[in-house]
Parts: structure tokens; sequence; C-alpha cells
């Protein structure tokens, strides 16, 4: 399972201009719900350009215990025989998420209103993750949880025998939380209602309408988001292309802009307004991104992304723009350190209880490559245009996004920058490394292959 194999230092040395097309792997987001749902569903969803990464695999794994036939037809091609929707097998053997904390919390709100008991266990990132924010909901819709203090994994549940639907306004702005109890609903008779102070990544909505479900979403007096689900519909299976992941593209985007002389296409990018939080940052801060051939696939935004190295200015970044680019910080950090003047983040607080401490995390990181920065509570200050930096070896903490960001900071920092353990990246972006080759970068396991 992830991270069983041993770490693997990488190091990114600094690079001559970045150049060329890629296409980055499919969504994450997408990616997990493709197979969840397709598992719900009665016959054979199709789906293309799933991201074959560690996390999206456990899902795979998941839906196979409960009884889902999931077969690789080509490379990101999958076929899912779905076994339906209150049908779900009970799993013989423990549920192992490895890093995955989108594939454990959506699943346990599957599980949780379907009467049959599990037990999830993770690596030791995910075991320091909080569940709570999903189990306590679904206490109240009728699961039984045993879970390690603080409702951390491993954790047990057993599932509702005839679950309650539930009216439940989400305390953390969280696209998992809101997934996972809309999941829930599904099994659930009657109507469950998840209201949304904070609007976040809507896919589950999307999705979810695609396979069938009665599903309505208004905005109340308060301007909150309202999302009432219609439980226990037969849910119909979809063919689905999953498009590029903007969470990977976003490494491309901030290379391709501090490497001077660079213009890189990424084809085929996802750009769901409540995911492109890190390009309207970095236009803000003056960079150079085209979005070619806009364009709308399985109903949601995509399109191509021109980007050339550019002069960037520190900004502040609102608050309010976390949710849409709550995965992109770190990278987004990387930007900041080339940036002219201050880069002022808000609104951090879920960076805390990402993969890791993903604030601190890149705190220290910037720190150990020379680069000035103010760790607030929910807040990050990063001074760019700082000179002589890099030579800094980086904890990643079993947090891929750490790993890559970094990587990135040594594509054009003045000194080789190392991260302690680059396996991790496998849970999001296998390929990451022998892409950005492709570029020109020049990312390797030890200084000599690099020179
Ligand atoms: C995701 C939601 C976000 C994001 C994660 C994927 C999803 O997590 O960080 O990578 O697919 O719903 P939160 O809901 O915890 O913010």
């Amino acid at each position: 399972m992830a991270h069983a194999s041993a770490p693997k230092p990488l190091t990114a040395h600094k690079t001559g201009p970045l150049t060329g097309q890629i296409t980055v792997p499919g969504d994450k987001s997408i990616s997990h719900r493709s197979l969840m749902f397709g598992a719900l569903a009665v016959g054979r969803t199709t789906v293309e350009g799933l991201l074959e990464s560690e996390d999206v695999m456990a899902t795979a794994n998941a839906m196979r215990a409960v009884g889902a036939t999931i077969e690789k037809t080509a490379a990101g091609s999958y076929t899912v025989d779905g076994i339906g929707l209150g049908s779900l097998l009970e799993p013989e053997g423990v549920i192992d998420f490895g890093n995955a904390g989108t594939g454990v919390r959506l699943t346990m709100g599957i599980f949780g209103t379907h009467d049959i008991a599990a037990t999830f266990i993770g690596d030791a990132s995910l075991s320091k993750r909080p569940m709570g924010r999903v189990l306590d909901p679904l206490r109240e819709m009728g699961t039984t949880v045993v879970a390690r203090s603080g409702d951390r994994l491993p954790a047990s549940i057993r599932g509702a025998k005839q679950a309650l639907p539930l009216t439940y306004r989400v305390p953390v702005p969280s696209a998992q939380v809101k997934s996972a109890l809309l999941l829930a609903g599904l099994n659930a008779p009657g109507i469950t209602t998840v209201i949304e102070p904070v609007p976040t990544r809507d896919h589950t909505e999307k999705m979810l309408k695609g396979f069938g479900a009665e599903i309505d979403v208004s905005v109340n007096d308060a301007g909150e988001r309202v999302i009432r689900l219609t439980g226990q519909p037969e849910l119909k299976p979809q063919d689905i292309i999953v498009p590029g992941d903007p969470s990977s593209a976003a490494f491309a985007l901030v290379a391709a802009l501090i490497v001077p002389g660079s213009d890189v296409t990424i084809q085929n990018v996802l750009l769901n307004e409540h995911r492109t939080g890190l390009i309207t940052t970095l236009l803000e801060m003056g960079g150079d991104i085209e979005i070619v051939d806009r364009r709308v696939s399985g109903g949601e935004d995509i399109g191509d992304l021109r980007v050339r190295a550019s002069k960037l200015t520190g900004i502040t970044v609102p608050a309010s723009r976390a949710p849409s680019m709550i995965d992109e910080y770190p990278v987004l950090a990387i930007a900041a350190a080339f940036a002219e003047g201050e880069t002022h983040m808000t609104g951090l607080e879920e960076l805390r209880v990402k993969e890791s401490d993903r604030l601190a995390a890149v705190a220290r990181g910037l720190e150990a490559n020379g680069i000035p920065c103010v760790e607030g509570e929910d807040t990050l200050t990063v001074t760019g245009g700082v000179a002589a930096i890099g030579g800094g070896t980086v904890t990643t903490h079993l947090d891929h996004r750490i790993a890559m960001a970094f990587l990135v900071l040594g594509m054009a920092a003045d000194k080789p920058v190392t991260v302690d353990d680059g396996a991790v990246i496998d849970t999001s972006f296998p390929t990451f490394a022998p892409l950005f080759n492709q570029l020109g970068a020049r990312i390797a396991q030890s200084e000599s292959e690099a020179a």
C-alpha cells in the first residue's frame, strides 16, 4: 500500500528554459468520485483519463472490497461494474487508504448508511488527520463508530441499518465533508440537506446529477449554498472522461513562470470555477498565463494553459479565495519567493490538517532555503526576490505537494533543492519527475545523475 516503499530523496537543479507541451494526469477529485459513483450504479461505467496514483488505486480497492468489479482496459481507461446503491457487500478485510483523505472520508460516507461493518486504516499522515468532521454527522445519521482518540484512524464503523436523512451546516469549508454527507444521504430515505456557508469544489453535486440522482442546489437568504439530495435514487452508469488536474498543473504553471525564458503549454486542464484560485492569483501577480481554447467537456470547463516566464509582484491573497486553491498554497509560496516584495496569504487554517501541517511544512522548507517568511496561525507572508536561495533539504512529512513544490523551487533557485522523500509524489502525480525533465528540468535521485 501507499508508502510502503523506502524514502527516495530527490534533488532539483537550476535549469534552463522549460519549453514544450504537456498533459498532466487526470483530476484526483473526479477520479475518486468516478470509481465510487460507478460502484454505486447498476451496470458498467467507463472511465478514461483516470489518475493512476496510489490514492485513487486505494479507492479502487475499497470499491472492489464491497463488490464492484473494476478493471483496467488501457492506460488510464477503466471499466467499473457497479454493485448498486443499497447492495454493498461487507468487506472481508481492513480497508487501507494509504495517504488518501478524500478516499477514506467519502468512503466512510458511503459505507456509513449501508448495513455493513468496515475498518479503515491509513499511513502515518492519514492516521493523524481528523475524521470527526465526517464521523460526527454520520453518527447523527445512525452510523456506529469506534475510532482512536480524537476520531483518528484506525477506525471501524457499523453502517446504519435504517439511516436517517440529515440537515447539516458544514462548519469548515470542506468539499470532503460536504461530499461524505451527500454520499451518506444517497442511501437514506427522504431528503438530506447540506448547507455550505463557503462554497467548495462541486464535483460531487455535478457528477451525482450526471449519474441520475435528484439533487438541487440553491442559495439561501444568508448567501449560503443549500444542496438538497433525494435519497435512494437508482444511479445510472456513465461514460466519464477525466480532465487534467489543475492542482497538478499548478506545479508546471509556477515552474514556467519562475524559470527564465520558459514557454509551456499545459493541455486539457480542468477549469471548474472552484478550482482556479491559483490562476487568478498568479494573474494578479503579473503572470503571463493565457487560457487557450476554453471548452466544455462532460459538464466541466476545460482549456489549455499557455504560460510564459514572467516578472511577478507580491500581493495579498484574500481568505475568501482559499477554498478555490486550497491545495495550491505550497507552490504559490514558491512563486512568492520569486516575486518582488511580499506576498501575504490569509485564511489558511485548513492547511494545518492536510497531508501534513502544510503551513508549518512550507515555512520550514522556505527557511531551509534562505527564503524569509513569517508563519502566523492562519497566514503566511513570503518575502520574494532575495539573492542566493536554495541549497536546503526539505522534510516532506509524507506530503506529496510539499515534495513537488520544493522541487519546483530547485528548478529556479541558485542552489539545488533536495526533498527527503520523493516517493510520496506517487500519491497524486506519479509522472511528475519524467514530465518535468521532458520540459527541460533536472530532477534526479542524486546530484551526480543530474550533473
Ligand atoms: C478534495 C477536497 C479538499 C482537497 C483535497 C480533495 C475533494 O479537501 O484538499 O485534495 O476531492 O473533495 P478538504 O475538503 O478537506 O478541503
